[in-house]
């Protein structure tokens, strides 16, 4: 019997009661059971969340030391000491919740294959009605779990906190892996221990929730985390907002941590009226008993397959106009710009900020423009379409720079339409960036219009472009809507990202084609809730090759390569002045999405030559880089100077090795690095990329099984066999492998 995705209904016989109608609920990926306890009239209870069940297991009456508490644990049905995933008030005032099952639980098949089971629960006395909803896909180790909370009354209730869900985690040896940062450094990788206590990672930016932490984290439940062995849950919430995780390591009689994901409930009291539904964005979920990595493979496979905006599908080599010329866009330049990418073999050229305000409200600077976008005929006299025709001529595809939910009191839109930013009543506004930049109020339809408006006239008019940066550069700056009545002001956070995702639907529903990264002053919007509408992310603004290794390390636990934008730049950098080979700015920008931010007329000649070849090469490798299986191989957070990963093609066919040498001592000895995911029985050519060396490294050409480059991997020198005055002091090198 396949119990797999389905209801097991068994009659209990229990003491007091003669029968009881008992109905157990399983939902199941190919690595992971959850088992739930949905009995009529009671809290819906959560027995089991790890390893597959087998079929003995679920109909057992009880499952041997299982879990079984509540699954969405209510604030007032509990006893207030302990946490809870919902609380409200009622219309009459009472702060409890009880929520009960009612009805059969009810499997309904998606489109795109997927079963989402529903479980629906009701307060007994109060018209409140929570569905808890369970989704799977065929072949997929992710499970999603979202709620909805109906207000089945005539009178408004008021929810203080609506989590999207709740999973209890048996105490033992758990550890959490969570990642901060800040701009510029963003995506750290932390681990610590669970300790007595409560561990809250949370986001207040309101715009933008990914640069100071993530909403993803791993609990390793068997000690510290591996990338190769042991029980790992991964978990991502799946969010465009403010939110918060909190995780419990209570000291009372519970042998469980408590893992509670959702929106940010801080300063957002949400009332429902009469009729309306609260539906909470989604958790995601990954089980496995084989370590990070599989965690990691399992979120990047589901995210191509079912979330990211043409996840399935191969992106362009680009030169993005940023830090090669900064605001100072002109036709020339961007003609220049284009005809280098061109030459280079790159396949899109982005204009970034720069070419749009008019008159006062030109954009020559980042303190007016914004809210303005007409292109600014003094720099680009042929406008928009004359670019597109340069891009033409060259061959390559144009893409363009907006940041349409942000205003500078300096543009025409804020003089004709002042009520459209985000401010408190009766006080002073803040102002962001430039000392003028504000935040639209998105809660406002009107103002949806608009940054609808500012997509469709440009892709109407210039159906040719192809990509899109969409940028979203401050927070809000100040708690205030002007568009939401007294009495709604604190839904602001969640309607503000309710307008997001209108916004960003019509757009999809219109233009299902175009290319467009999220960018928020580089990795403010990494996260899974942003990406059905877009198709990669600006993982950072800092574009130093060494500190994007630990970046983009961090990064890959969730995040797949073809959605991770990574671009060579010049040195000294930009933003940390240091100074690294180009070799080695290369190849860490062909772990990701690779693209080029600079200024091609300023590199010589050989720099030129080497961004052509390495080009070439990533095109060769494209497909495995970005559709392929990410291996983490050895972590730069573990202080040995290197950091080593790979990606092996689905089929093991081929795979790109990488390997990155962080301190540039002498006479270090740096270990020697196991390769990971191949066919043990195939033979793997070896051929090294991007290769600076006078001769080539000595299994050049060579043949190896993969068992015994997983065994063994490969001696790698750790300096170039170049002319003295070309060896430089960060050694990295790229292996292509291809099997015979
Ligand atoms: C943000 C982005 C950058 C660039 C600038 C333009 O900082 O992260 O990549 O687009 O805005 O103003």
């Amino acid at each position: 019997m396949n119990l797999n995705k389905q209801t097991v209904a068994v009659i209990l016989a229990a003491a007091s009661i003669p029968f009881v109608y008992a109905e157990k609920v399983h939902v199941s990926t190919p690595t992971s059971s959850l088992l739930l306890e949905a009995n009529e009239g009671a809290p819906l209870c959560i027995l089991h969340y790890g390893a597959p069940l087998t079929a003995s297991d679920i109909e057992s009456p009880q499952l041997a030391g299982s879990a079984a508490q509540q699954a969405y644990p209510a604030y007032g049905s509990l006893r207030p000491e302990y946490e809870h995933a919902i609380s409200c008030v009622q219309s009459d005032g009472n702060m409890t919740l009880y929520l009960n099952v009612v009805g059969t639980p009810a499997k309904v098949t998606e489109a795109d294959g997927a079963e989402v089971t529903t479980i629906t629960m009701r307060d007994p006395q109060y018209p409140v009605e929570v569905i808890v909803n369970y989704r799977t896909w065929p072949g997929e180790n992710v499970m999603e779990t979202w709620t909805e909370t109906v207000n089945l009354g005539k009178k408004p209730i008021t929810l203080t906190r609506y989590d999207s869900g709740y999973l209890p985690i048996r105490r033992g040896d758990v550890w959490l892996t969570n990642f901060y940062g800040s701009w510029s450094n963003e995506t750290r990788v932390n681990q610590e221990e669970l300790k007595p206590g409560v561990k809250v990672i949370h986001n207040h930016d309101g715009v933008r929730n990914s640069h100071t932490a993530h909403s993803e984290v791993l609990f390793s439940l068997d000690g510290p985390l591996d990338e190769r062995s042991g029980r790992v849950i991964g978990a991502a919430l799946e969010y465009t907002g403010n939110y918060e995780l909190r995780v419990t390591t209570h000291t009372d009689e519970y042998a469980y941590h408590g893992f509670y994901a959702g929106i940010d409930p801080e300063h957002s009291p949400y009332t429902l009226g009469a009729g309306e539904t609260f539906v909470t964005p989604p958790l995601a979920l990954v089980y496995s008993d084989n370590g990070a990595g599989d965690v990691s493979r399992s979120f990047h496979r589901w995210g191509r397959n079912h979330r990211l905006a043409h996840g399935n599908d191969l992106r362009p080599i680009l030169l993005n106009s940023w830090e090669g010329v900064y605001m100072d866009i002109n036709e020339p330049a961007m003609a220049g710009m284009m005809k280098d990418i061109a030459s280079m073999g790159g396949e899109l050229f982005v204009m970034d900020d720069g070419w749009f305000g008019e008159g006062d409200y030109a954009r020559v600077n980042d303190s007016r423009g914004l809210g303005d976008w007409t292109v600014d005929t003094n720099k680009l006299p042929h406008g928009i379409q004359g670019l597109v025709d340069e891009a033409k001529k060259n061959n390559i595809k144009f893409g363009i720079w907006i940041e349409p939910e942000m205003i500078n009191t300096q543009s025409r839109l804020f003089d004709e339409h002042p009520e459209y930013v985000l401010q408190a009543r009766n006080r002073q506004q803040e102002k962001g960036r430039g000392g003028t930049q504000m935040v639209l109020d998105m809660a406002n339809p009107k103002v949806q219009d608009i940054v609808f408006t500012v997509v469709d006239t440009l892709l109407t008019k210039y159906p040719e472009i192809a990509y899109i940066k969409w940028d979203a550069n401050v927070p809000v700056m100040q708690h205030g809507s002007q568009y939401l009545p007294a009495d709604r002001q604190s839904h602001l956070y969640v309607d503000f990202h309710k307008g997001f995702a209108k916004v960003m639907d019509r757009i999809r529903e219109k233009y299902p084609d175009v290319l467009i990264q999220a960018c928020a002053s580089g990795g403010g919007r990494v996260n899974w809730g942003y990406l059905p509408w877009f198709d990669e992310f600006w993982t950072s603004d800092d574009t130093d090759a060494q500190q994007r290794v630990y970046m983009q390390w961090g990064t890959s636990y969730f995040f797949p390569a073809v959605a991770m934008a990574s671009h060579i730049s010049v040195v000294p950098n930009h933003g940390t002045r240091r100074v690294t080979p180009l070799k080695l700015r290369a190849d860490v920008a062909m772990t990701g999405r690779l693209g080029l931010e600079l200024q091609p007329k300023d590199m010589n000649d050989d720099e030129k030559a080497f961004c052509r070849q390495a080009v070439e090469n990533y095109k060769a490798v494209r497909p495995v880089v970005q559709q392929g299986d990410l291996y983490r191989l050895y972590s730069p957070y573990d202080g040995k100077g290197i950091s080593s990963l790979m990606y092996v093609a689905p089929d093991k066919s081929e795979a790109v090795f990488y390997w990155f040498k962080l301190d540039g001592d002498m006479m270090t000895r740096f270990p020697r690095v196991r390769m990971d995911g191949l066919d043990p029985d195939r033979m793997y050519t070896v051929t090294e990329l991007n290769r600076i060396d006078n001769t080539p490294l000595r299994f050049e050409g060579q043949t190896f099984s993969g068992k015994y480059l997983m065994d063994n991997g490969l001696e790698l020198p750790d300096r170039y066999n170049v002319d003295w005055d070309k060896q430089t002091d960060l050694t990295s090198r790229v292996l292509r492998l291809q099997a015979k």
